[in-house]
């Protein structure tokens, strides 16, 4: 028995903040943006939008689309970095929100490889035979926790949510094996560092800013490139398969650069590569949703793809999936 995604939803918020804009508030030029990071603009939720509404619509899109009945979710397990709360679970508020009311919800938080985290965690809910159909969420509002004035940061990311439903098979499409991997030796390097237990909302690091993200970009980034390249083909190795057997790549979408670093290191053709991040920027734990949610017109059945992914902990990991 396998996990199989069968419905596919998404949400961007309506308004858009190019690099037009970016480049008047932040010493920075539309060009620099375009060619370091090949974004050309982000999506940005109103101040009264909160990750639960972009979740929320989301899966309204889903349920709309493929008229999925809401009381037969067992499971919501939305991936988050930007919770509406520290306490309680935004996926209690989605539960209630999307009236997914025989859902029991969890919050999953591996930044930039939630979702690909709580997908494998969904897909084995399933195969154990416990579950029959479990909404994966990635949401995140990211423009809640970067800083405007940090040109390192504002220019990469943005707001959005996807959403898939999870079934069991028999068919024999569906979740193949995947790898995920964490190192906490990278946490320093790309996290927000106040606000949490180790470092309480005080004034003194609202003065300091340090309730936004940080990050030490080149580093991330060329830790990035190694270990999506890395796990990407370990996890083709493991389903014994070869890059040629690969329809599609999915990737993380965190900068172009990466994403083209990784496929030339695989030997994939940028045409089998999925690029959304010119319109979305990095939305977190929604790049990749996002990304099933506008190309999924071009995945035939059966068809094979590989998803890969790296973000803040470090978390990263690859799975196949047969669509
Ligand atoms: N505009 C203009 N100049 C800039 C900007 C900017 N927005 N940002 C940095 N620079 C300057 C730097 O100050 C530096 O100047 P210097 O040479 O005079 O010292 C120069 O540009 C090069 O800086 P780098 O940091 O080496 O630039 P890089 O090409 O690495 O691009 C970036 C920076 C875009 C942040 C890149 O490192 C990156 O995308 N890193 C990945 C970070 C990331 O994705 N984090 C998100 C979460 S994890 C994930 O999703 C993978």
């Amino acid at each position: 028995m396998n996990a199989v995604i069968t419905a596919v939803g998404g949400y961007v918020p309506p308004a858009i903040l190019n690099n037009k804009k970016i480049s008047e508030t932040v010493d920075t030029s539309e060009e620099w943006i375009e060619k370091r990071t090949g974004i050309l603009e982000r999506r940005i939720a109103d101040d009264n939008v909160a990750t639960s509404d972009l979740a929320c619509a989301a899966i309204d899109n889903l349920i709309k689309n493929y008229k999925v009945d809401r009381e037969e979710i067992e499971v919501l397990i939305l991936a988050t970095a930007t919770p509406d709360h520290i306490l309680a679970p935004t996926a209690s508020k989605v539960c209630e929100m999307s009236g997914l009311t025989n859902a029991f919800g969890l919050d999953l938080n591996a930044a930039c490889s939630g979702f690909l985290y709580a997908l494998e965690m969904g897909a084995n809910m399933i195969e154990s035979g416990r579950y029959e159909k479990i909404m994966v969420v990635g949401a995140d509002k990211m423009s809640s926790i970067v800083d405007y004035e940090d040109r390192n940061t504002c220019i990469l990311f943005g707001d959005g949510a996807g959403a898939v439903l999870l079934e069991k098979t028999e068919s024999g499409y569906g979740l193949m094996k995947s790898i995920l991997r964490t190192d906490g030796s990278g946490t320093a390097s790309l996290l927000v560092p106040a606000g949490g237990s180790k470092e309480p909302a005080a004034m003194q690091s609202l003065l300091h800013r340090d309730h936004y993200l940080k990050q030490d970009g080149s580093f991330v980034f060329k830790r990035a490139v190694a270990s999506m390249s890395q796990v990407s083909q370990d996890v083709l190795a493991k389903n014994k398969l070869d890059s040629d057997d690969i329809d599609w790549v999915v990737p993380h979408q965190a900068n172009l650069r990466i994403i083209n670093a990784v496929g030339e290191s695989l030997n994939i053709p940028s045409e089998k590569v999925k690029v959304n991040i010119q319109r979305y920027g990095n939305t977190t734990s929604a790049t990749i949703p996002l990304c099933l949610w506008d190309f999924k017109d071009d995945f035939n059945e059966g068809q094979k793809l590989l998803i890969t992914t790296f973000g803040a902990g470090f978390s990263w990991g690859a799975a196949c999936l047969k669509w």
